[in-house]
């Protein structure tokens, strides 16, 4: 006895993502079918050891089915989403959507998974964007002991976070470096990404930050405290996956950096990583393919009475997308769904 789930954007990176963490996990599913645009009608997608064809999403009825992931990016997610809820599935989505609806739980599990009790006003459930989803998970065990006033993040997030079109900017732009008139001219980035990092994500707002900027800040303040400030530097680098983040805390109270070492390790969700030493720290290709929110270089910052400063890897399809949404599901039948 399971649950008849839905994985819309089969097809993209978060997408197959979430079909191989449905199957490694044994999510409890009595049927399941990948839905993706019409020119991917038919397109063989991996669930476990089985494969499925994607089916068109325009045209499929959601009555009876039980739990839609999406990934299909907020203007498909505006079209079908409403279709799925107001059929009954409940829906969780990864795109920006929804997710600053006060009727719409934005959760990450380890930070907040009673949240997910109010997908009834609309039967949707958000996740987060992939560099809060980490940072919270980090953050959170450090908040309850010793309250978290600011913080100061500056991230170097990978390519795979702009969907396939990332991956193959990255790819086809550095191939073409050496390869004369094979060049590749940016499209997806605003400048070159092949040996760059670009100081910009998501479009420009009035106040000056990026949109991803302010993701990071209203996505904090709702999931784990609204009171916590948050100032954030939001850069693409040229790693195809794993986001890393450099977090400055101020805390209210005096940690001590072992203490909060021993903290981290506790935590759920996080692995320290976190020896004095060459490669005694994790980078992003060590945390690719990995469940965990992956913390290093843990050490006191002196030129604030109370501050911590760490590092954060994560792999940004899992934790910061495809992972969050299925311990989302998990939790939801947890608490909330009945089987069958
Ligand atoms: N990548 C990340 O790190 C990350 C993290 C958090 C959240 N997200 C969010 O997750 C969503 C998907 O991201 P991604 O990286 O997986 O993108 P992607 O690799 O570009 O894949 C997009 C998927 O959406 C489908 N799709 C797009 N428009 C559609 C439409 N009108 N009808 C039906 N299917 C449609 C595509 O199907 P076709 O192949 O048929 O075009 C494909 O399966 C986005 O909202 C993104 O912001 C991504």
């Amino acid at each position: 006895m399971g649950y008849k789930v839905v994985v819309a954007g089969a097809t993209g990176n978060v997408g197959r993502e979430m079909l191989n963490i449905l199957a490694e996990r044994e999510f409890p599913v009595d049927e399941i079918v990948a839905l993706a645009s019409r020119k991917s009608l038919g397109t063989e997608v991996s669930f476990g050891d089985k494969t499925l064809k994607t089916k068109d999403l325009d045209t499929f009825d959601f009555t009876g089915w039980d739990i839609a992931l999406f990934a299909v990016g907020s203007d498909a997610t505006k079209i079908y989403a409403p279709k799925a809820a107001a059929a009954g599935c409940v829906v969780i989505d990864n795109s920006s959507l929804y997710r600053y609806d006060p009727e719409i739980p934005l959760v990450v599990p380890e930070v907040n998974p009673e949240a997910v009790e109010q997908y009834k006003k609309r039967n949707i459930i958000a996740n987060p964007n992939c560099s809060t989803a980490q940072m919270v998970v980090a953050l959170k065990p450090l908040h309850d002991r010793a309250k978290i006033k600011r913080v100061v993040v500056s991230t170097y997030q990978s390519v795979s976070g702009a969907g396939k079109a990332g991956i193959d900017e990255l790819w086809d732009q550095t191939k073409g470096m050496y390869v004369p008139g094979q060049e590749v001219a940016p499209k997806k980035f605003s400048k070159q990404i092949a040996f760059n990092v670009i100081p910009h994500i998501d479009v420009f707002l009035d106040s000056g930050e990026t949109k991803e900027e302010w993701k990071m800040v209203a996505e904090t303040k709702k999931i784990l405290d609204k009171s916590i400030k948050v100032t954030a530097t939001c850069v693409r680098v040229p790693v195809f996956v794993g986001h890393s983040e450099a977090i400055n805390i101020e805390f209210e109270e005096f940690l001590d950096e072992d203490e909060a070492r021993d903290i981290l390790r506790e935590a759920p969700g996080v692995m320290v990583v976190d020896k004095r030493e060459p490669g005694g720290y994790i980078t992003p290709i060590e945390a690719v393919g990995e469940y965990a929110t992956y913390v290093s270089r843990i050490r006191q910052d002196s030129t604030i009475e109370n501050g911590l400063n760490l590092w954060c890897v994560s792999d940004n399809l899992r934790k910061g997308a495809a992972l969050n949404a299925v311990q989302i599901a998990e939790t939801l039948g947890n608490r909330c769904l009945k089987k069958g």
